[in-house]
């Protein structure tokens, strides 16, 4: 039908045809909120990079995970900045690791979170790579061990789910076979599975003090020119036994969501990472853009793409404005 027997303006004039119509919800119970723990008591450093956001000790770090949950976000992802460094990452599976440690005093303070860890090792090896660094190159196998070492010593300390986001070939499975032996079969995997190697994880790497200190992450990280690669990536997650699938980053990758909700059946979740969220922070502190209007409508966009569970820096600021509504 066309115009002016159809009119696309009718079912727009009123608030509640619009919400009648509304294709796409996004709830609280999308949200995932990142944070940053560090070792010690009382401090709360800011990332400059990252406005609002904090390395918190486990006791700030505990307050911040009271309000989130009083907001009705259903989970948290917590990464370590460990207090020492060194080639093997040995502070990324010790079990007075910082993870380790704030995710005994988050569980035990908050029950009812949900607490995600990040399995890597970056954070953890002086060189700061995602692996093991051999003769100057990221040896992927013997990388693996440590992953499974992490994600176990995780679930020991408490954590609901664990997420490697390293993006060796065969973490998942090894993951999967080290939880199961051990007991933790009901541990479920949300793989970073569709990792890009991305400009955009910038600030990250000044918050978790992450930065590589040789080299890129591009042989192991995907490239952003490729899809196809994407499905191939994920499919390999899956038959590994991971349990849910991440896209990461999520705004420049909303075709990517939008292909793998058409070809996977597993839950699916976006990261809407450090360099996204810096953008429109400085936007709005600039005067320049409305922050809450446009981290709004971007939250709603990767949903629309396709995603279940959005990992985002603005998770507190939109459950604000979700519950206002
Ligand atoms: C570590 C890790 C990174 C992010 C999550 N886990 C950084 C990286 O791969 O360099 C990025 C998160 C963000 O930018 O918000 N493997
Ligand atoms: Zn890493």
């Amino acid at each position: 039908m066309l115009f002016p027997d159809f009119r696309a303006r009718r079912l727009r004039e009123k608030s509640a045809f619009r919400k009648m119509i509304q294709e796409t919800v996004l709830t609280v119970n999308d949200l995932i909120l990142p944070l940053f723990a560090i070792e010690g008591k009382g401090i709360k450093n800011p990332i400059p990079s990252m406005p609002g956001h904090f390395q918190f000790t486990c006791d700030y770090l505990v307050s911040v995970v009271k309000d989130a949950y009083d907001l009705g976000i259903p989970a948290v992802m917590l990464f370590g900045l460990p207090d020492k460094k060194d080639p093997l990452g040995t502070r990324a599976y010790a079990s007075d690791g910082i993870v380790q440690k704030a995710v005994k005093a988050v569980k035990e303070a908050v029950p009812d979170m949900a607490v995600l860890t990040d399995v890597c090792l970056c954070q953890y090896t002086d060189h700061g790579h995602c692996g093991m660094v051999e003769n100057g190159k990221i040896d992927n196998d013997v990388s693996l061990d440590l992953l499974a070492a992490t994600a176990l010593s995780h679930a020991k300390a408490g954590a609901d789910m664990v997420a490697p986001s390293d993006m060796m070939d065969g973490r998942v499975g090894e993951i999967r076979q080290t939880l199961d032996e051990e007991g933790f079969s009901n541990i479920p995997i949300m793989s970073y599975a569709v990792k890009y190697a991305s400009a955009y994880y910038g600030p990250f790497r000044q918050a978790a003090d992450s930065k590589p200190q040789f080299g890129d992450r591009r042989s192991y990280q995907m490239d952003p020119a490729n899809s196809l690669e994407a499905i191939r990536e994920a499919t390999m997650d899956i038959e590994e036994g991971a349990d849910i699938i991440m896209v990461k980053p999520a705004l420049s990758y909303l075709d990517i969501i939008h292909r793998l909700r058409d070809e996977i059946d597993l839950p699916l979740a976006a990261y809407s990472v450090s360099g996204e969220y810096a953008m429109i922070k400085a936007a709005e502190l600039m005067g320049w853009i409305d922050g809450i209007k446009v981290v709004m409508e971007t939250l709603l966009s990767i949903k629309r793409a396709g995603a279940d569970m959005i990992l985002t820096y603005s998770a507190m600021d939109a459950a604000k404005e979700l519950n206002n509504k």
